[in-house]
This record gives C-alpha cells, sequence and structure tokens, in this order.
C-alpha cells in the first residue's frame, strides 16, 4: 500500500448524533480524498478483532460495547502524509485535551464516544482497511 493513505471511522456516537456530513465535509476540505467508504455495524466479534491489541485493558469491555452500539462509517482516505494530518485534524483521543477546531473537540462526548478513529501507522492502515475492504491491496 502507498504511503498516502489512512484508514479512518465515523464512531456510533457521531453516526448516532447526525454528524456524518459535518465531518465529512471537514475531512474533503482538509484535502483528503475518498477512496473506499461504507456504512456499517460492528459486531462485538469484529470490535474484539479490531480492537484486539487492547484486550485486557480495563477499558476494553467498553469499548467492544460502544464500537458495537450502532452503524458507523469506515473509508480510506488519501493524502500526501495522511497518517500524521489526519491525526492533527481529529485531535487527542481524550476530547477535553483536543485542540479547538479539530473533529473530537467538536464532536465527541467522551473518551469512549470520541467520534472518530484515525489509523496510527502505514502498517496499521492496512491492516484496519482490510478489515472492511477486500479490495485494499489494490489502493
Ligand atoms: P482510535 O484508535 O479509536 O483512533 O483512538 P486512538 O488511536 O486515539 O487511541 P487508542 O490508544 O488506539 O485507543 C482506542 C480507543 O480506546 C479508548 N481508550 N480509552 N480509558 C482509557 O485509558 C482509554 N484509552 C483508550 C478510546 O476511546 C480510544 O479511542
Ligand atoms: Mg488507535
Amino acid at each position: 500500500m502507498a504511503q498516502n493513505l489512512t484508514f479512518t471511522m465515523i464512531k456510533p456516537c457521531a453516526v448516532r448524533n447526525g454528524h456524518i456530513g459535518s465531518i465529512l465535509k471537514m475531512i474533503s476540505e482538509r484535502g483528503f480524498r475518498i477512496k473506499a467508504m461504507k456504512l456499517t455495524h460492528m459486531t462485538r466479534e469484529n470490535a474484539e478483532a479490531f480492537y484486539g491489541i487492547h484486550a485486557g485493558k480495563p477499558f476494553f469491555e467498553g469499548l467492544v460495547s460502544f464500537m458495537s452500539s450502532g452503524p458507523i462509517v469506515a473509508a480510506i482516505l488519501e493524502k500526501e502524509n495522511a497518517i500524521a494530518d489526519f491525526r492533527e485534524l481529529i485531535g487527542s483521543t481524550n476530547p477535553a485535551n483536543a485542540a479547538p477546531g479539530t473533529i473530537r473537540q467538536l464532536f465527541a462526548e467522551s473518551f469512549t464516544a470520541n467520534a472518530i478513529h484515525g489509523s496510527d501507522s502505514d502498517e496499521n492502515a492496512l491492516i484496519e482497511g482490510s478489515f472492511f475492504f477486500s479490495q485494499m491491496e489494490q489502493f
């Protein structure tokens, strides 16, 4: 996979609260191009597998319950320096620390219900994108 891609999910809280359009607008205006996108609903098993790296941590059960609580929007995004630029656009994991104007500062409800996911490395973008998109290797 090229190094100009990242993977994102608009999380169940943001979908429930009607923020899909506002968030996609921010992503687009920041210069990301949408290469693939779908509305889907993770099962508990999907969420356990996706966040497997956090298994056993105190917040794992709450994270899995939340991520399988409603529909999400999964997408592959393309931009130069995609991983770092997208993490900057979404803001800190804890919305209390997220910079003004970031997606999490604007739309997150809590540490768990923090509106959006962004991959943290090229390697994880490939792994995470492949979880939702079978054609991932072709991008
Ligand atoms: P994400 O993967 O969802 O984009 O979030 P992130 O990289 O900013 O944070 P990560 O460390 O990957 O954690 C995944 C999600 O788990 C929840 N979390 N809670 N209470 C805690 O200490 C704690 N740590 C992580 C957050 O909801 C985070 O988005
Ligand atoms: Mg993460």
